[in-house]
């Protein structure tokens, strides 16, 4: 598949998702989240992959937000638009089945920041920086920032990075939960892998149903959580890969899953 602002790259079951415009500093205009959209698409139904890692291209930035030249022209009706076809593709992202890593290898503000929130796990470069600074541009997140900033670093710490829109180094975002790692940036890339290969060994229909039984129930009451819970754990009961698991276990050796 071809794209103008994206770099591909497969390795084993690991997919490399670079977003491309560093002169930029990978701001995420129209066309590039429709190809996001479109490369996550083709991710979620290539059985062959089994982890997804998203980075941004350059030294200086993971993504610097939304593309301000098109938030300046936005009017009432299409910025409505513009906020909901972007939140549509990160709930899919966040939503895709299957664990999505954001390489953090520089900047992370606006809706880069909104982005790295949409996947399961971040490593951000001891070089990063995270925010989100719409405030300073008279604006408010429009890519679901203002409700996954609370939901992983707590309502005060969100509201104090929402209201004064300064960045923060990826230390501090790790102190807070923002991150899940920080590692030295030459290491990003090494590590991100490495994690991702982690990942892509474990049983891929366990990690799809704890991904679901997270976010979906997150949505719900807590009894209704458990409920889906108990509901999705009846179902892994019927996988081979959870016969494989109990039965290696027992066996004393390592299984081997097959998402089957
Ligand atoms: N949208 C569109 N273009 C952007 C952008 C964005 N969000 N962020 C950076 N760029 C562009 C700059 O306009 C500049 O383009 P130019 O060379 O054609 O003038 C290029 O990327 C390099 O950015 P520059 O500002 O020169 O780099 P810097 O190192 O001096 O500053 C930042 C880096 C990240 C501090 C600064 O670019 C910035 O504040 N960006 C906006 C961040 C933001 O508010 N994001 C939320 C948007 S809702």
């Amino acid at each position: 598949m071809a794209y103008e602002n994206l770099l591909v790259e497969r390795d084993g079951a690991v997919l490399i998702v670079t977003i491309n415009r560093p002169d930029k500093l990978n701001a995420l205009n129209t066309q590039t989240v429709t190809e996001l959209d479109r490369a996550m698409e083709a991710a979620r139904t290539d059985a062959e992959v089994r982890v997804i890692i998203l980075t941004g291209s350059g030294e200086k930035s993971f993504v610097a937000g939304a593309d301000i030249n098109e938030l300046a022209v936005q009017s009432p009706v299409s910025g409505r638009e513009h906020a909901r076809s972007g939140q549509a593709v990160f709930d899919r992202i966040e939503r895709l089945g299957k664990p999505v890593i954001a390489a953090i290898n520089g900047f992370a503000l606006g809706g880069g920041c909104e982005l790295a929130m949409a996947c399961t796990l971040r490593i951000a470069a001891d070089t990063a920086k995270l925010g989100q600074p719409e405030i300073n541009l008279g604006l408010i997140p429009g890519y679901a920032g203002s409700q996954r900033l609370p939901r992983l670093v707590g309502r005060g710490r969100a509201l104090e990075l929402l209201l004064l829109g300064a960045p923060i180094p990826a230390d501090e975002a790790w102190r807070i939960g923002l991150v899940n790692k920080v590692v030295p940036g030459a290491q990003l890339m090494t590590e991100t892998r490495a994690l991702a290969q982690q990942l892509a060994a474990k049983a891929p229909i366990a990690v799809r149903y704890i991904l679901d039984a997270v976010a979906g129930g997150l949505e719900m009451s807590f009894a209704d959580a458990q409920t889906y819970e108990a509901t999705l754990f009846g179902l892994i009961a019927t996988t081979d890969d959870m016969r494989e698991g109990t039965r290696a276990f027992l066996d004393k050796r390592k299984p081997i899953f097959r998402g089957q």
